[in-house]
């Protein structure tokens, strides 16, 4: 069948990075980049920045919703939220984190989910917390046709077992869990709070991606959350987090002139009203 497409929308689909072409960067010389977002006008700049992953990520409970922990999120508002981010985002490829506990209940319940996911949000895979502990759900939903991101050492969905969010250092668990994934079907992984020494070991041991946050230099990739990219986030921040700008001040010292110039009459000018 010939192709219809307008010339811009077909220019658009060579440009995008598939879940195959993101696997495949393992192999390429320059690090993957992946960052967070959870609405449009964020997920358009994100996009327009460059970075080839866009993570609607539960640590949207936290950032966004004010959560002490990811653990309210709920399947409905993760959908509402990558639903914006599917439509914002053209070239990167789009993870929608699987909140706890969505995956939990079987393979059956998780496809079920995941299938929500897929179908109503014009994004294109999944990440869930777990390695050898979710073998059998990663296999089947890779079966039914949803590509998953795994995500292993810390898991924050854990963090009552866990005790807090402590760095992950079972060199032997940790490989066991990365091998799962891959073996499972998984096209990439995140490493949560891993040494990096170990991180690196793990990374030369599997042929899917390694995505690294808090997990040393020699991941193939790296993964941030935005808001603490931004300097937005004002509760904890962790070690591993690097600010790129303090939109923190930013926005407060805008809204700050914002209202001191309505107060003295100085706003609105009559450049900004109408005759
Ligand atoms: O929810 C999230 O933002 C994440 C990243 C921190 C990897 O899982």
């Amino acid at each position: 069948m010939a192709n219809s497409d307008p010339p811009q929308k077909e220019s658009l689909r060579q440009k995008r990075i598939t879940v195959p072409k993101f696997s495949a960067l393992k192999e390429s010389a320059e690090k993957i980049t992946m960052i967070t977002a959870y609405d449009y006008p964020m997920a358009q700049l994100v996009d327009e920045a460059g970075v080839e992953g866009v993570l609607v990520g539960d640590s949207m409970s936290m950032v966004v919703q004010g959560h002490e922990n990811t653990l309210p999120v709920t399947l409905d508002e993760m959908i509402y939220h990558a639903e914006m981010v599917g439509r914002a985002v053209n070239r990167a490829l789009v993870v929608v984190d699987m909140p706890f506990p969505s995956y939990h209940l079987g393979p059956h319940k998780a496809i079920e989910n995941a299938g929500r996911i897929l179908k109503e949000t014009r994004c294109q895979a999944v990440k869930l917390e777990g390695g050898a502990d979710q073998a059998e759900t990663i296999a089947a939903l890779v079966s039914a046709g949803i590509p998953v991101m795994a995500h292993c050492g810390l898991r924050p969905q854990s963090v009552h077992q866990l005790g807090g969010y402590r760095v992950q250092r079972n060199e032997n668990a940790l490989l066991h869990d990365a091998r799962a994934a891959e073996e499972a079907g998984a096209f990439a992984v995140v490493l949560e709070c891993v040494p990096g020494d170990i991180a690196k070991r793990i990374t030369e041991h599997i042929s899917i991606p390694s995505i690294g946050i808090g997990a040393g230099p020699d991941c193939d990739g790296q993964v941030l959350v935005l808001h603490d990219v931004l300097g937005l986030s004002s509760d904890y921040v962790p070690r591993f987090v690097k600010a790129y700008a303090d939109l923190q001040t930013d926005i407060t010292k805008a809204v700050r002139q914002f209202r001191d110039e309505v107060r003295e009459g100085q706003f609105p000018g009559p450049e900004h009203g109408y005759q």
